[in-house]
């Protein structure tokens, strides 16, 4: 039996890594770590609850002596560490809060697990999942190899490149076993309506105005998210310690071109005349240092470990529309109150 260690798993992409993970590895026994910050929420959960192997912990990785009293307790043979704040737009109104968890958070996890295994580290992994906004931005050409020079533009970005420092640097100076991943924009069930695909899903069904930023022409490579949870598995299970690995769906879309997709698709669910939802596209202010365009060159994780994304943009987009509009409750929960005061300050101002 291994104890695993999950931060973050009451969000999007760790929900879907608790759920792989507690399914497919009944030796493993899996403990979510998680704050339930606004964008944690245990109904992502509820097929997982009551499985033998899985634990719940309510905890911040901000606070030390609750970190290092669990992993004491514990003993957690690896760590899979995703809980973040994962918002470009919150970063940009409140960096501290993204400094202080990620960057802060990861140090705490890193030196936990540093002194709980003093240097014996046969089988013992950190694994870091980030996100290729630690590269920056690319003009029209080009992808994001695992070579390209770190230049992140948000404090978003900048707090995981930072995050992401302290895990190679611990690899390097204490010898701990490590992977980092860096992944682009995901999308499907379970994310907060805040991100792009599930807030105009949301805002075409309640008939709010789709705010598209600036031009409309920056560019994202979008993978669904179950494709995101197999692709870390698979580095979990072989990957080269110590190495970084690409994750990318070969998938790019300019916003303006994803949306009118979202919208044809919308059209048809909701049975209203094609059109309908496109209208309520409107050109708003853009975000402060938006970055241009990202892309990911997954080459590595193909060639190497054999990972490839497995669902195409179509059926990908159709489920994850799907799954929204028959959980309007887990929508309507996540989106009242605090969530309400953020979209009037964010979009109404
Ligand atoms: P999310 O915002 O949906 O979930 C983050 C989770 O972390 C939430 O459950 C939250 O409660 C928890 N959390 C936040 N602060 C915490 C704290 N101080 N202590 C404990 N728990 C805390 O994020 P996501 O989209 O699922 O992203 C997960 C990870 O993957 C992040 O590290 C993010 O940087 C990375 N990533 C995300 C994407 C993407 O497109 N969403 C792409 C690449 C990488
Ligand atoms: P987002 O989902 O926030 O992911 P990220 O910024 O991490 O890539 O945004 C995806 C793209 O959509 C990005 O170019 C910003 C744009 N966008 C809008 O045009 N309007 C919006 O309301 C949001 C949330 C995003």
């Amino acid at each position: 039996m291994k104890n695993i260690l999950i931060t973050g798993g009451a969000g999007f992409i760790g929900s879907h890594v608790v759920r792989l993970y507690t399914n497919k590895y009944p030796d493993y026994h899996i403990f979510n770590l998680d704050a339930l910050t606004y964008a944690g929420n245990l109904e992502n959960l509820s097929d997982v609850e009551k499985m033998p192997n899985y634990t719940f912990l309510k905890g911040d990785i901000k606070d030390i002596n609750y970190i290092n009293g669990i992993f004491e307790k514990y003993r957690f043979d690896a760590v899979i560490h995703l809980a973040a704040e994962s918002h470009v737009d919150r970063s940009i109104v409140d960096p501290n809060a993204f400094i202080e968890t990620n960057v802060l958070g990861t140090a705490n996890l890193l030196n936990a697990f540093k002194n709980l295994w003093q240097g014996n580290y046969e089988g013992k992994l950190f694994y870091h999942v980030s996100t290729d906004e630690v590269y920056g931005a690319l003009g029209k050409e080009g992808l994001f190899k695992e070579t390209t020079p770190y230049d992140p533009q948000s404090p978003y970005s900048a707090s995981k490149a930072a995050s992401d420092h302290l895990v190679r640097a611990y690899g390097n100076t204490y010898g701990m076993p490590f992977n980092i991943s860096n992944c682009s924009n995901n999308y499907g069930p379970n994310q907060f309506p805040e991100k792009l695909i599930p807030l105009f899903i949301h805002n075409i069904r309640n008939r709010k105005n789709l705010p598209v930023y600036g031009d409309g022409q920056y560019t994202r490579d979008w993978l669904y998210v179950t494709d995101h949870a197999k692709a870390i598995d698979t580095v979990f299970h072989t990957g080269i310690r110590n190495e970084t690995y690409n994750i990318g769906g070969l998938n790019e879309w300019a916003n303006l071109n994803l949306i009118k997709l979202l919208c044809e698709k919308m059209d048809a669910k909701l049975a209203q005349p094609a059109g309908t939802a496109a209208e309520l596209i409107t050109y708003v202010k853009d975000r402060a240092g938006h970055d241009r365009r990202y892309a990911i060159d997954n080459t590595k994780i193909q060639t190497e470990l054999g990972w490839k994304p497995e669902m195409t943009f179509q059926e990908g987009l159709e489920k994850t529309v799907d799954w929204y509009l028959n959980n309007e409750t887990w929508l309507n929960n996540v989106t009242s109150g605090a969530y309400q005061k953020y979209y009037a300050e964010m979009y109404e101002s």
